[in-house]
């Protein structure tokens, strides 16, 4: 497995593959990786013949009250974690990262963008779009894999490359879950042992909306009432909680065709997200 930390490195070593013929699958990550990380390099690796995985903690899509600071960061047990997983390059930004100091360029996408973590987190997803490009630009994927974890930021990738003109393909892959039901996440490792043990109402929250949609309920407010019902009595602070299209991300006030119910809470001072589809 080849770590690179230079951008002209990693782009030598994959037009070197591609002058071979390989297919490059492309996973970026913020690191300190998880099963649900490891899970994309496998999406990545089912149509590439190459992978290669980012690490990197991207400043631009932190507000300035965010958890930049205290972001989980282990590049060593990542490049271990990568190494089992057969990935063939990790691509590991050096210190000075990769923005120039007077950095201005940015890549807006202006739809999707505004809702649910949009709302909350002005600026995130400018940040994603704009690092995301540059991502792309350096290792020139074939393939990239994104978490269905993070269903906006699929979406939005989704139509920037659309939009674009990207020669990439977007795959997003399943949630992967801690046995309890709590989404994979890097921030679960912010939380203290009591919030862990509390944060799984989310999704117990999110199941609990689907059995009453099951159950023939199809009304928004009273599904998103069931989700932040469970949460609140957990003790966490509910940020949102919508049902929105699966396509638009508009509000959906009752269910009729493809729908994800999102949800964004705090345990403590970590903000975690999850969702379901419905419909
Ligand atoms: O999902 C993430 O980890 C990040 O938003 C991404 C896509 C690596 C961009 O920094």
């Amino acid at each position: 497995m080849r770590v690179c930390r230079g951008i002209q490195e990693i782009r030598d070593i994959v037009s070197g593959w591609r002058r071979r013929g390989d297919r490059v699958g492309f996973v970026p990550t913020m690191g300190y990786l998880h099963e649900g990380h490891l899970s994309l390099v496998d999406w990545a690796r089912k149509s590439s013949s190459r992978v290669v995985v980012s690490i990197y903690v991207n400043p631009t899509q932190f507000g300035a009250n965010e958890d930049y600071g205290r972001y989980p960061r282990d590049p060593d047990r990542d490049e271990v974690l990568c190494l089992s997983r057969g990935v063939d390059a990790v691509f590991y930004p050096d210190e000075e990262g990769l923005y120039a100091p007077d950095h201005s360029t940015w890549v807006l996408e202006e739809c999707l963008s505004q809702p649910l973590c949009g709302r909350s987190r002005p600026g995130h997803f400018r940040g994603v779009t704009t690092v995301v490009t540059k991502l792309f630009h350096i290792v020139q994927p074939d393939v990239a894999v994104f978490g269905q974890k993070d269903a906006q930021q699929a979406l939005v990738v989704q139509r920037m490359v659309r939009d674009l003109d990207f020669p990439v393909r977007v795959v997003v892959a399943p949630i992967v879950r801690e046995p309890d039901g709590l989404a994979m996440s890097s921030r679960n490792t912010l939380l203290s042992g009591d919030e862990r043990q509390r944060a799984p109402a989310l999704f117990r929250g999110l199941s609990a909306a689907a059995a009453r949609y099951d159950a023939g309920e199809r009304e928004a407010a009273a599904l998103c009432a069931v989700v932040t019902d469970v949460v609140t009595a957990a003790g966490g602070t509910v940020d949102y909680v919508e049902l929105v299209s699966r396509e638009t991300l508009r509000p959906a006030p009752r269910l009729e065709g493809p729908t994800v119910l999102a949800v964004a809470a705090w345990f403590g001072r970590t903000r975690l997200i999850d969702n379901v589809f419905l419909g």
